[in-house]
């Protein structure tokens, strides 16, 4: 780490908002990119609004506000120093900041992913744990704690305070990610979330020496059953929980109908680990990212199951959905899940990529068109799906003279970078000779200046 330098690689997520592409990473802030051109626009703190040093990677969309709720774990100081502090945000769909809360984890335990309902946004806090001790010693960042619970922070979407957050605890699990959640008519909050009980980060490993994956072939024979949860908001916090009820499957990576988030729903998506299946290990070797070698479709109300087998050389990546009427539908008018599942396979044998396209409820008949790419793609596993009827309409916006013109890129220092500037002086201050012969400005944001 180069003191004072944002280091992301931002290379999680990647999410279009408001004409611009943030590239996500939880342990800094995004960065936009042109998402027409993908030329870097830079750090983006959706102008001055958001000035945490981390931001999640899994920001929430409300279907029928538009709003964005998004959060930063570790996020007291530099977002490398083990702070227990969660900060929430709310961006509305005309890119104003409504809301903005502190609140306080038991631990600074990893936050991946996060859930809405109507009037909750739930925080499931994984024990995997950072501890500044640790890392001054010059160890890992993170460590699983086999002997920690795993719990769920619940904090209102509206005005909320930092002494509204209720933590509830379960017994140790590593979560996975959310498909999705609403609340009943009794006020409960229902979540849908993949559980795998031990540590999924085989390269965050425990710091004593228990019986624990510590490498990927060990990481691939767990196994990550979707689990729904039915939380009540006004149980005290600290209290233990047990899960609903387990689905019966083994996966990650779920999607749903992104229209029905917050709402309750039937169907979702997954990447799916099939171990009977065969797997052709001499010619692809361990599977890096898992043996998604299946996708599944499953249905909450009937415990339907629809699946489709890669082949013994091929994984998948995330499914995304793509509802089959235009996203400018009125949410009245739409059927839950009537869409297209747009998927990309890797090749394993051959280093290459495809894109599936399949009937979103009819995985079982197979792709419905292929798209064969002359490359291999790196390993991304998140992806999103955006019209481009919609990226047009944001470009014509965001044009030079637009509506509402260029997106900025953010223009000062985070405030631990200031803070350290000011304090014990930034190790960015030596300029770098540029190819010109002219000093080549390295920007406060961690690129290089525009
Ligand atoms: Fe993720």
């Amino acid at each position: 780490m180069v003191k004072g330098i944002i280091r992301t690689a931002s290379n999680t997520n990647i999410i279009f908002w408001r004409g611009v592409l943030l590239a996500n990473k939880e342990e800094g802030p995004p960065f936009a990119t042109d998402p027409v051109t993908l030329e870097t626009i830079g750090r983006y703190d959706f102008d001055g609004q958001v000035q945490s040093p981390t931001f999640t990677a899994h920001p929430k969309f409300d279907p029928d506000t538009g709003e964005m709720v998004c959060y930063g774990y570790e996020a007291g100081g530099n977002g490398y120093d083990a702070s227990y502090d969660i900060v929430v945000y709310t961006i509305d769909k005309d890119g104003k900041k409504t809301e903005e809360c502190w609140y306080k984890a038991p631990f600074c335990g990893m936050i991946h992913d996060c859930t809405i309902t109507k009037n909750y946004l739930i925080l499931p806090l994984t024990p995997i744990k950072a501890d500044a001790e640790r890392m001054k010693r010059g160890g890992n960042h993170f460590a699983w704690d086999l002997d920690e619970d795993q719990w769920y922070g619940i904090v209102p979407r509206r005005n909320g305070k930092p002494e509204d957050i209720v933590w509830l605890r379960a017994d140790n699990g590593f979560h996975g990610h959310v498909a999705g959640s609403y609340e009943n008519k009794q006020g409960k909050i229902g979540v849908d979330l993949t559980i795998a009980f031990d540590n999924v980060f085989f390269f965050f490993p425990p710091e004593n020496l228990a019986n624990t994956p510590n490498t990927l072939l060990q990481r691939n024979k767990l196994v990550s059953d979707i689990y729904r949860w039915v939380f009540d908001p006004k149980t005290p916090t600290n209290t233990r929980v047990q899960p609903f009820k387990p689905f019966g499957i083994n996966g990650e990576f779920s999607r749903i109908d992104d229209r029905v988030l917050t709402k309750r729903y039937s169907h979702l998506w997954q990447c799916n680990i099939d171990p009977t299946k065969s797997y052709d290990f001499a010619k692809c070797g361990p599977p890096a990212g898992g043996l998604f070698n299946m996708l599944g479709r499953y249905e909450w109300d009937t415990g339907k199951k629809d699946t489709f087998w890669a082949g013994p050389t091929c994984t998948f990546q995330e499914p995304v959905f793509i509802p089959k009427a235009s996203p400018s539908t009125p949410s009245t008018s739409f059927t839950e899940g009537e869409g297209y599942i747009i998927v990309l396979l890797n090749h394993l044998g051959v280093l290459r990529n495809e894109i599936f396209i399949f009937e979103a409820q009819n995985l079982a008949q197979g792709p419905l068109a292929v798209v064969h790419l002359p490359v291999k793609l790196r390993l991304g596993l998140h992806g999103n799906f955006i019209e481009q009827r919609e990226i047009d309409e944001w470009a014509k916006k965001r044009k030079e003279g637009g509506e509402l013109g260029l997106a900025q890129a953010a223009k000062g220092m985070l405030p631990w970078q200031k803070k350290m500037a000011e304090g014990e002086g930034l190790g960015i201050a030596v300029p770098v000779p540029g190819k010109d012969g002219m000093n080549a400005s390295i920007g406060a944001n961690g690129v290089n200046g525009r």
